[in-house]
């Protein structure tokens, strides 16, 4: 089976800038630990992964900087996403946890920071000013392009009519038992590109009975049948997993189609159903 990396996604900076591209296929580091993230990017970019999700909430953009350090990749031959977390909205606390964050992955220039959780309803967290903040932070080139994540349409309206900038990317729950579909719309619309996080459904996915006869019927694993789902959406998606088979045969999802009647049928598994918070409920 071709295990030739995914294709990669244009992505426009809100500034008119230079053209980005993100590979559609990227590892997620969430709930691997600092000391444990070296070792899982370094097995993740050893499998073929170029795209790495972190955030400052997961405590690992050291050993996450670590690998980057010693993979021996080319630094232009990667895309690494960090986020903003909860408490460090204000304006100083955006700057000076910004500065935190390159110093821990060892980079001069990010290539996605995004807005971790909108916190529409935190007393004193103004959205549209947090995301004044990130234009900001793009603006001083350390970053190339700036998104968003949990974001629902009211936020990305608030946040656009506010600023006249455009989130690259909004980094979303998407998964078949939530296939977000008004928000893809919207997306569309925009030209915001949609990141689905949990795109396994931290691994409930993997159990639906169709998921599994389906992957069965193609001869290749429910992952793969899930992660081939997102592609053929155009998402970019992140699964993540600490074990290098499961990391190598995730990324192997070149080589086989999924029928329009079976995109329809993982389209219809659809409950509208969770696995991580709503975001109205995320508070500071
Ligand atoms: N922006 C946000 O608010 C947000 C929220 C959540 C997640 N995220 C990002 O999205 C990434 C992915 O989401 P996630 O980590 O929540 O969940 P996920 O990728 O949907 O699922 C990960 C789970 O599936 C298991 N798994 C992976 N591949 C497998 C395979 N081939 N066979 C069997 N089990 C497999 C993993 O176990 P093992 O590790 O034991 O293999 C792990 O328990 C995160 O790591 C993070 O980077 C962002």
């Amino acid at each position: 089976m071709d295990a030739s990396p995914a294709p990669v996604i244009a992505l426009t900076n809100g500034t008119g800038g230079a053209q980005l591209s993100i590979p559609q296929l990227g590892f997620g580091t969430y709930k691997i630990p600092d000391d444990q993230a070296q070792e899982a990017v370094t097995t993740a970019l050893s499998v073929g992964y170029r795209h790495i999700d972190t955030a400052q909430m997961y405590g690992n953009e050291a050993g996450v900087g670590r690998a980057i350090a010693t993979c021996g990749l080319a630094r232009d031959d990667l895309f690494i996403t960090s986020k903003l977390n909860n408490p460090n909205h204000r304006r100083d606390d955006a700057l000076r946890s910004f500065d935190e964050s390159m110093r821990a992955l060892g980079l001069d220039v990010l290539d996605l920071f995004l807005v971790h959780w909108p916190l529409a309803d935190s007393p004193g967290i103004d959205l549209a000013e947090t995301w004044s903040t990130m234009i900001e932070i793009l603006e001083s080139g350390r970053v190339r392009a700036i998104g968003v994540s949990n974001h629902q349409p009211e936020h990305l309206r608030r946040i656009i009519e506010a600023t006249g900038v455009t989130p690259a990317v909004n980094q979303i729950e998407l998964h078949p038992r939530l296939i977000q579909s008004e928000l893809r719309e919207l997306h569309a619309e925009l030209g915001i590109v949609t990141e689905s996080w949990s795109p396994l459904g931290r691994g409930r996915m993997l159990e639906v009975p169709d998921v599994v006869e389906m992957a069965e019927q193609m001869g290749v694993s429910p992952a793969q049948v899930i992660i081939r789902w997102h592609l053929q959406h155009g998402l970019v998606v992140i699964p993540k997993s600490t074990h290098r088979e499961r990391m190598s045969c995730n990324a192997e999802v070149l080589g086989f189609e999924l029928s329009a009647e079976q995109m329809a049928a993982l389209d219809a598994l659809d409950r509208g159903e969770r696995t991580g918070s709503h975001p109205d409920r995320v508070q500071v």
